[in-house]
């Protein structure tokens, strides 16, 4: 079997599972998307992306064309015709806790395992607590045995998706690294049968990443543990970074000073590095909040809570720049109730439709809990946010949501946006007062315009 007949499918169809499966079909193979969400596969099948993500639909819609690239609803279907299957569901976090939720993953696998009955290779992609591939990797021989499946040959691997939203199809195409994780990182182990199939699991996955993607792009083969932990640690050192510099803002709010200088000057050390450096209202989206809690949650759990304490820190941080803008807006308009006040973005970060722990949406919707009267634009995000906080204005133009404000907040750094001159601004707004809650907008020309201008990390 050439490498390009090697059959795959990707369970879950998400913003990871989608794009994966476009990707593996833009790279030449077969693939065969599966969700249980009929409205989803049929959206999907018809060429339509339920969510935003550029350069996809584009991708989505070549592979329908080529054939190459077909959904389903149907477990059966899907362990019948694939060698590999990726599984890309979600693992949010619980609700009311902060441990991820595990359902989806252990839902994905069961399903598929109980209609495998020929040689197949699983591979999680789902970002998941370590120690759920050693577990998953036994429930898979428990569920095929009480469904009477003893053809083919079965293996695990773990292989995290480092995927950004808003730059999924680039991140796929080109990775920074490939981190395979698998029973054993040894070649000989004392269980035989365990490295045997770690071999196996390999071969296989070198196999499928022989083709552009993998050129030149480092592979690191490792144990199951190792590569779970992978991505929760870049995550976390993502998300402290984040919230470093904004501890930093913190300082420099109350003692002079100007952050993105700061950051400029530390980005210059190369071991530091200028990226994830901006300070602003912080971190949101489905992953860096849920994946540090979760970790520290995990840790508890493992008994290494003192060593992942900071994440909880790094968690407090970042909030506290939600409560900045919500103290400066209060003291702007000086009476919340009836204020006026338009805000830009709701998306947790350009470039995406995705609202969840969205910071700009949780300060549009604190100032309305407060009594404010709210206007909202995002170019992408309203449908998304208006479902999950229907009661703000969400209009459809930056000079729609800024007539009459008195108050204007700039909370996600679309380019629209960061574009944005005084004299866009000042025939429509009641009043000149202005919060860049991303700090993209030149302070100096604002004020010269006569405008109220407020950023973080600079002293108001
Ligand atoms: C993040 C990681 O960057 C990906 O590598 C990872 O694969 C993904 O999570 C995941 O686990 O699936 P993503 O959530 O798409 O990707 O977004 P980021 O670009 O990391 O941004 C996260 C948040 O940090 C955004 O709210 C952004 O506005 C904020 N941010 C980012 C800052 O506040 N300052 C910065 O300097 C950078």
């Amino acid at each position: 079997m050439t490498n390009m007949e090697l059959r795959i499918t990707v369970i879950g169809t998400g913003y990871l599972g989608a794009t994966h499966a476009a990707c593996m079909a833009e790279l030449g193979f077969e693939v065969l998307g599966v969700d249980v969400d009929p409205a989803k596969i049929n959206s999907l099948a018809a060429g339509i992306l339920p969510f935003h993500e550029p350069g996809l639909p584009e991708l989505l819609r070549k592979h329908l064309a080529t054939g190459r690239l077909r959904f389903t609803t149907d477990y059966a279907e899907a362990a019948a015709f694939g060698d590999v299957h990726f599984i890309g569901v979600g693992t949010p976090q619980r609700a009311g806790q902060h441990s991820a939720d595990l359902t989806y993953v252990d839902a994905a696998v069961t399903s598929l395992a109980q209609h495998l009955d020929r040689d197949a290779l699983i591979v999680g992609k789902s970002t998941v607590p370590v120690g759920t591939a050693r577990r998953l990797r036994g429930m898979i021989d428990d569920v095929r045995a009480q469904h009477g499946r003893t053809g083919g040959r079965i293996a695990l691997a773990w292989n995290p998706e480092f995927l950004r939203e808003g730059r999924a199809v680039e991140d796929t195409l080109t990775p920074d690294r490939l981190v395979v994780g698998t029973g054993t990182a040894a070649t000989a182990s004392p269980d035989d049968q365990v490295a045997d199939e770690a071999l196996w699991a390999r071969e296989i996955l070198r196999r499928v990443y022989a083709t552009p993607l993998a050129t030149g792009t480092p592979l690191i083969e490792t144990d199951f543990e190792t590569a779970e932990l992978v991505k929760v640690a870049a995550n976390a050192f993502l998300a402290t970074k984040i919230s470093f510099i904004n501890a930093f803002s913190e300082m420099t709010e109350l003692v002079g000073g100007d952050i993105r200088i700061l950051a400029d000057a530390l980005g210059h050390d190369a071991r530091i590095g200028r990226q994830f450096l901006n300070a602003g209202v912080g971190f949101g989206g489905g992953c860096l909040p849920k994946d540090i809690r979760g970790l520290q949650a995990r840790a508890n759990e493992v008994g290494a809570a003192s060593a992942m304490r900071f994440l909880t820190e790094i968690d407090d941080i970042n909030l506290r720049r939600r409560d900045r803008v919500v103290h400066l807006a209060t003291h702007m308009v000086e009476e919340l109730k009836g204020a006026r006040i338009a805000v830009l973005g709701v998306a947790f970060k350009p470039e995406s439709d995705d609202v969840r722990d969205s910071p700009a949406l949780d300060v549009a919707a604190r100032l309305y809990n407060a009594g404010a009267d709210v206007s909202v634009y995002d170019p992408q995000g309203n449908a998304n946010a208006a479902r999950r906080f229907p009661r703000l204005h969400y209009v459809d133009s930056l000079a729609e949501a800024t007539a009459g404000a008195d108050l204007t907040i700039l909370a996600t750094e679309w380019s629209e946006f960061k574009a944005l001159r005084p004299s866009d601004l000042s025939p429509r707004v009641r009043k000149h007062q202005l919060i860049d809650a991303r700090n993209v907008l030149d302070p100096t020309e604002w004020a010269e315009a006569g405008w109220r201008f407020e950023a973080l990390g600079r002293k108001a």
